[in-house]
């Protein structure tokens, strides 16, 4: 049975961003936490706040890395028409999601994103949130291009996957506040394992959606994708 049609109770005003900027940034190697690495003449973070007012939700909540909430007030708390709060982000990316819930107050629906996505573009956040209407969870990803083989740890091939099936998965993710603060509430070996919220979703039975994102819409890893997002910026 179709679920109800949910879309009329939803609007973007009753909607939170939940920014996840705590991480840091290792792989990078720039010295300094990924979020506040300059990116094309701003702070990565700026990029995606930017991007969420304009895709007209009216306030975010900042997870930053432990002892940098003045630091990211400096950084990014004035140039953006949106409610901003910062908390301290945790050991682990959805313990700094769910910091960043607790601080979401009554939201209705919260969208989640990697502050090191800095190309996702305020139409995206606005197709997840739409994609509510139907499901408990809306995800943003991409088809997957490559023929994608599984293998042993003695790397000889056991399967290849049907890639007409398969999503890369992405952010923003947006669900029902409820729904995610469910999810959250699991043991924390649970959460260490999770690499996307909306696993946690689907774990618990939830129904999670995928919305096609644009290409540019990677995540900044490595020094080589900050020179891409920087030369796809400048
Ligand atoms: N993140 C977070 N809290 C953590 C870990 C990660 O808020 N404890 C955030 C990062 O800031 C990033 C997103 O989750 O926006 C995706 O994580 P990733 O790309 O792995 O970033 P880092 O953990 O910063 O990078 P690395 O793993 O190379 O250290
Ligand atoms: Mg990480």
């Amino acid at each position: 049975m179709r679920p109800p049609d949910r879309a009329s109770e939803l609007t973007l005003g009753g909607c939170a961003a939940l920014l996840v900027a705590a991480g840091s940034g290792e792989r990078l190697g720039a010295g300094r936490p990924k979020a506040f690495v300059v990116l094309a003449g701003r702070p990565l973070a700026a990029w995606s706040l930017e991007a969420i007012a304009a895709a007209g939700v009216p306030r975010a909540v900042v997870a930053v890395p432990p002892g940098h909430g003045a630091a990211a007030e400096e950084a990014l708390g004035r140039d953006f028409p949106l409610g901003l709060a910062f908390v301290e982000g945790g050991a682990t990316r959805s313990e700094s999601v769910r910091n960043a819930l607790a601080a979401a107050g009554d939201a209705e629906a919260v969208v989640v994103h990697d502050a090191a996505r800095p190309l996702a573009e305020p139409d995206l956040f606005r197709r997840t949130l739409a994609a509510l209407a139907d499901a408990d969870a809306a995800i943003a990803a991409a088809r997957v291009t490559d023929t994608i083989k599984e293998a042993g740890p003695d790397r000889l091939v056991v399967r290849t996957h049907d890639r007409s099936r398969l999503w890369a998965i992405q952010t923003p993710q947006a669900f029902r506040a409820a729904v995610l603060r469910r999810a959250l509430d699991v043991p924390p070996d649970v959460l260490a394992r999770a690499t996307d919220d909306a696993w946690l979703v689907e774990r618990a039975g939830g129904s999670v959606r995928v919305v096609e994102s644009p290409p540019a819409n990677f995540k900044v890893t490595t020094p080589h994708d900050l020179a891409v997002a920087e030369s796809l910026l400048c």
